[in-house]
């Protein structure tokens, strides 16, 4: 796995904002294996999804230490390879030209299935479906009119997380909006917050409530 030090050369300014919020992004890709992921809004946490997307597909051996559960049930994602589309908007060429850049550089995501489209996140087709939809373009205070067709384009078990919602007015009321709206009781919503941080410092992951498989008697 290459190091945030690394990123960070390429990417200083972006650096500092989603430091943390890329290695959330990094550890979801790596425990949810979402087969299709759509980022709107380019920089560093691009780089550390397609990092994870990498290791998944490194480290799919690993799947075998959970041997002895599957002896009675295999999951659906048990040791199949991994190989995710991963769409990428953005508005700004240079942003984009810069991770084109450091995907060339680092020579290591030749592989993987990543698009990157120029384009402004109103005018991109939304006819596929995402199991990860990660919206990271400011545009908070159009979060009310976008949030159906934001949740359109998850799949069933599809996530949606949205950055820097908790602690500016914008993002405040787009929170208050899903919480007094009736819609979005059949959502889990979760808030959390990078609480040594003034801006830039929060995210709010949406989810389809839905039940899962019992496996196993006990954990
Ligand atoms: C805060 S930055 C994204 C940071 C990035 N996620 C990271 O971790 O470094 C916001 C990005 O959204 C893009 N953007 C803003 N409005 C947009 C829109 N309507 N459609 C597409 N991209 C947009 C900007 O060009 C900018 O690169």
């Amino acid at each position: 796995m290459l190091t945030n030090k690394v990123f960070e050369r390429f990417l200083l300014p972006n650096a500092k904002l989603t430091e943390n919020m890329a290695f959330v992004l990094y550890s979801f890709v790596k425990f949810n294996r979402p087969q299709s992921i759509l980022e709107v809004g380019a920089g560093y946490s691009t780089l550390f999804i397609a990092q994870a997307i990498k290791d998944v597909q490194d480290e799919i051996w690993y799947d075998r230490i959970h041997k002895k559960a599957i002896l009675k049930n295999k999951t659906k994602f048990y040791g199949k390879k991994y190989n995710p589309s991963y769409d990428v908007i953005d508005s700004d060429t240079h942003i984009l030209s810069q991770i084109r850049n450091v995907f060339n550089q680092l020579g290591c995501f030749d592989n993987l299935n990543v698009k990157l489209h120029h384009t402004m996140y109103e005018s991109f087709s939304h006819s596929k479906k995402y199991d990860l939809l990660w919206v990271d373009a400011g545009l908070h205070n159009k979060l009310v009119n976008y949030i159906d067709g934001m949740l359109s384009c998850l799949t069933s078990n599809g996530m949606l997380l949205i950055h820097s919602t908790c602690t500016n007015k914008e993002g405040r009321n787009f929170l208050q909006f899903l919480n007094s709206d009736s819609r979005f009781q059949d959502y889990e919503i979760v808030n959390m917050v990078e609480p040594h941080k003034v801006t830039q410092n929060s995210f709010t992951l949406i989810k389809k409530k839905v039940e899962y498989t019992v496996y196993t008697e006990n954990s």
